[in-house]
């Protein structure tokens, strides 16, 4: 499976990619993730990205599409992949294409998670993730059995630092002006599928393999 997850900040992407993982076993690719293991380690790359995850604003392209070329030339890619944040905007979306057809592995699917976005301020400012493992809580609706540990691994919880109101602003505004538009780029290929990304968590992804045939 060759899937790109669109969506807004906090529909759910993280989520469902997660559960695709275990049943797929092919990797999930989020340029988030990866930019903010950058930032972490504190590399150059990392240092230039924060400034603009930290005002909700997207990382240049340059930066993005030469962090995806190197990831998606690794061979655990071969068998498929799950792109979760990348493309971003048509810019990288007709990179991502040009980049996929030459190393032969083009997309089979772009599955639009949608989420009314009243919903998505408190899923945001309620977000909390494991340090150890990376797996997504929530304080209102799937806390942890112990506060501030994961039940998966017991590693401390945190809370990312662009979670703030202000900065979630901002985010959804990005992603309304350059990022929604990439429903109609992928409309436009004929392969464009929508899911709802309201409701209970295992119920949207028995609806994510459905829509994509994968049950
Ligand atoms: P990124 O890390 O991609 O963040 P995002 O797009 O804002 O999306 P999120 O990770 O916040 O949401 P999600 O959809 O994964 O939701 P999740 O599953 O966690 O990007 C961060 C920044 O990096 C950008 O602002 C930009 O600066 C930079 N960047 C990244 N990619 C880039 C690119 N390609 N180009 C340029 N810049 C780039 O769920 C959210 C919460 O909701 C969790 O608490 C979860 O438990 C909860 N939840 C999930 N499902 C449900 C449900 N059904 N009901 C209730 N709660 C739920
Ligand atoms: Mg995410
Ligand atoms: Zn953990």
């Amino acid at each position: 499976m060759k899937l790109v997850l669109l969506g807004a900040p906090g529909a759910g992407k993280g989520t469902q990619a997660k559960k695709l993982i275990e049943k797929f076993g092919i990797p999930q690719i989020s340029t988030g993730d990866l930019l903010r293991a950058a930032v972490a380690e504190g590399t150059e790359l990392g240092k230039e990205a924060k400034s603009y995850m930290d005002k909700g604003e997207l990382v240049p392209d340059s930066v993005v599409l030469g962090m995806m070329e190197e990831r998606l030339s690794q061979d655990d890619c071969k068998n498929g992949y799950i792109l979760d944040g990348f493309p971003r905007n048509t810019a990288q979306a007709e990179e991502l294409d040009k980049m996929l057809d030459s190393l032969g592995m083009p997309l089979d699917a772009a599955l639009s998670v949608e989420v009314p976005t009243e919903d998505l301020m408190k899923r945001l400012t309620g977000r909390r993730t494991c340090r150890e493992c990376g797996q997504m809580y929530n304080i209102y609706f799937q806390p942890p059995a112990e506060e501030g540990k994961c039940d998966k691994c017991g590693g401390e919880l945190f809370q990312r630092d662009d979670d703030k109101e202000e900065t979630i602003t901002k985010r959804l505004e990005v992603y309304q002006e350059q990022t929604a538009p990439l429903i109609d780029y992928y409309r436009e290929k004929g392969i464009l599928k929508t899911v709802t990304g309201t409701g209970d968590i295992d119920e949207i992804f028995q609806n994510v393999l459905q829509t994509l045939d994968a049950g």
